[in-house]
């Protein structure tokens, strides 16, 4: 049982502040990615949990308890970083025993952990090597396992898998999973890899400038973004935002991209939600990821002309640049689906796949159709 909690927590390296009132609570046995880009603050973070860094003010809290004021070493955490630090003349079984050295346990039941965690590893066979003799796939898995060998009550991870190439990342990512379904431990994993954050969370923390932005489940923060950093930050290709005017229309509504001539027909409950929402006219943005631009060969019902601009093919999808008005709005289609640069085809936006977001704050409007 292992539930860590941040509250109000504040540091500072010199004037420049790098966690901002940080409040979190993390559940026992829970995957949690912190998500951001380089510099947002997420090693801080995690060393502050650690004990590796002070803070300024706040608490840290282990199973209710503050720890603040522990060492590392009375935390009972463990950290795995990107760089692996394995001991060079040491065995990898050496390795792994490591930490259990310290320990009152006997012989045998140390054979018997180092050999239990390699068998979940998969490293069994390699307890003689050397880590010079390893690849970089075999050496992170060694790091994890000396990390996992004396059972913490949390494992932190640092981008653990960054250094390696992206066929590797791929499994490792699958195995790091298994293994913490397998093993179970809060565990804290630190990513500016939004897919790698989809693929294992199961809440992502997303921070921007030591500010956290939004925490929920993969799915939550990709369909129901707070603000529009969120939105940007998550999901590949990225979310199409474009300021856009919202008026009745009719007995529906209608949602004008700047400098377009025609609207996109909306449900009628946009304007009342927006409404609701204190929404402003001139400070409004238009969110919407690429598979909610729906597109048609043909003129149909509720599809408005576009101009279509660079295709990019992605094998089982394309990406499809579509002019409307004076911005660019992408479209994910069948592969193929699109003939050329410069052909029209009919464009219209899933009311269900839209967000809607204030300029001036950022924040979304809360919008669901
Ligand atoms: N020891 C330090 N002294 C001064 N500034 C630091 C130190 N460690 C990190 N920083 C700064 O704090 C900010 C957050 O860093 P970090 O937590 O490493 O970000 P991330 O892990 O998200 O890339 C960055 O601007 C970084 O330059
Ligand atoms: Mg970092």
């Amino acid at each position: 049982m292992t539930q860590i909690e941040l509250r109000g927590v504040q540091k500072f390296f010199g004037a420049v502040q790098v966690i901002k009132d940080l409040n979190l609570t993390i559940a026992d046995n829970e995957f949690i990615v912190l998500l951001g880009q380089s510099g947002c603050g997420k090693t801080t973070t995690l060393r502050a949990i650690a004990g590796l860094e002070t803070i300024d003010e706040g608490d840290i809290l282990i199973d209710g308890e503050p720890v603040q004021h522990l060492k590392a070493a009375h935390r009972d955490i463990a950290m795995v970083f990107q760089s692996f630090s394995l001991y060079p003349h040491m065995s990898v079984y050496e390795n792994i025993a490591f930490p259990l050295r310290a320990t009152r346990k006997s012989k045998a039941e140390i054979d018997g952990e180092v050999r239990s965690v390699a068998k979940v590893l998969q490293i069994g066979n390699l307890l003689d090597k050397k880590p010079s003799a390893l690849s970089g796939g075999d050496m992170q898995r060694v790091a994890i396992g000396r990390a996992l060998v004396r059972r913490p009550k949390a494992m932190l991870m640092d981008e653990p898998i960054g250094a390696l190439d992206a066929k590797l990342r791929e499994e490792m990512r699958a195995e790091i999973k298994r293994l913490h379904v397998k093993q179970g431990s809060t565990t804290i994993y630190v990513t500016h890899d939004q897919i790698e954050a989809m693929s294992l969370a199961d809440r992502i923390v997303i921070m921007h400038e030591g500010v956290l932005q939004q925490v929920g489940s993969p799915s939550d923060v990709y369909t129901r973004p707070a603000n529009l950093f969120v939105a940007q930050f998550v999901g590949s290709p990225v979310m199409n935002v474009a300021n856009a005017a919202v008026a009745m229309n009719g007995s529906g509504a209608r949602v004008t991209v700047d400098g377009a001539a025609e609207g996109f027909r909306f449900p009628a409950e946009l304007v009342g939600q927006l409404d609701a929402a204190k929404a402003q006219q001139g400070r409004l943005a238009l969110g919407i990821r690429p598979e909610g631009v729906l597109v048609s060969k043909a003129a149909a019902d509720g599809y408005l002309p576009v101009e279509a601009h660079i295709i990019e093919p992605l094998g089982s999808y394309d990406i499809v640049d579509l002019k409307v008005g004076g911005q660019m709005l992408r479209a994910r289609t069948r592969s193929g689906f699109v003939g050329k640069p410069g052909d029209q085809v009919f464009a219209r936006l899933d009311p269900a796949q839209a967000h809607f977001f204030d300029t001036a704050s950022g924040n979304s409007l809360g919008v669901r159709l």
